[in-house]
């Protein structure tokens, strides 16, 4: 990954995912499935103390060698294990389509976060999962078609990633909608972002189909 991030990290999701927190006031924020820990690393340069929880030992010890100072632990959100109402700042940035039990781990961010805090995710699109594994496909004429199928049908999908095989949930939208809303929660942002710069064909796919969306979620004051 790097501390740049990939394509769809550095040119469509941190520039809105930093916008979101730059400049809030926010002093801690815990992020969930946080891989080597680098939006932890983002989210310090703002002046935010973080904890990254992420069950995948591997990686966790890749966040702990990259930054011997930070708090990474190994964890999953499901069971997360921290103090209730704790953090103004809940992340979960491209990790909500690699939880196998979506509602106790949405219980358990929501438990994290101070009343008034805010929950942000960064998720892949359901309308890109229900296209997973094959997605781009070439029709009769070999152009490339994004095929999107099942999509009431929440799944489990292997798909291999640079070399990496992961499992990806792919779930409609309204199942996350309605968890965070069932979790007393309230929308306060939505975006499907738009890549800003980088390889022009990259840019290309991230304009064909739907990809990426941010929302942004606050618990009620009290
Ligand atoms: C696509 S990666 C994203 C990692 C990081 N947030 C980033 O942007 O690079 C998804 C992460 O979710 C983690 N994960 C898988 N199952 C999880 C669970 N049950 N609870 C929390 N994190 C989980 C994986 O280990 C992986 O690091």
């Amino acid at each position: 990954m790097g501390e740049d991030g990939d394509y769809g990290r550095k040119y469509v999701l941190d520039p809105v995912m930093v916008e979101r927190v730059a400049g809030r006031g926010f002093r801690t924020a815990l992020d969930v499935g946080c891989g080597e820990g680098r939006f932890c690393r983002t989210l310090q340069t703002l002046g935010i103390a973080t904890v990254g929880i992420d069950p995948t030992a591997t990686l966790i010890e890749r966040a702990r060698h990259l930054d011997p100072g930070g708090d990474y632990r190994i964890g999953y959100a499901e069971t997360l294990d921290v103090a209730p109402g704790s953090f103004d700042l809940v992340v979960s940035y491209l990790s909500l389509i690699d939880i196998p039990n979506l509602a106790p781990a949405a219980t358990k961010m929501v438990a994290a976060l101070r009343p008034g805090g805010t929950l942000l995710i960064a998720n892949l699109t359901s309308f890109n999962t229900a296209g997973l594994p094959d997605g781009w496909t070439p029709d009769a004429h070999a152009r490339l078609r994004f095929h999107i199928d099942h999509y009431l049908e929440e799944r489990a999908t292997w798909v291999a990633w640079r070399g990496i095989r992961v499992q990806n949930w792919h779930r409609p939208l309204s199942t996350y909608m309605t968890l965070f809303l069932e979790n007393g929660l309230e929308l306060r942002h939505f975006s499907e972002p738009a890549p800003r710069g980088g390889d022009p064909d990259k840019s290309d796919r991230y304009r064909r189909v739907p990809w990426f969306h941010i929302m942004e979620w606050q618990k009620p004051a009290s």
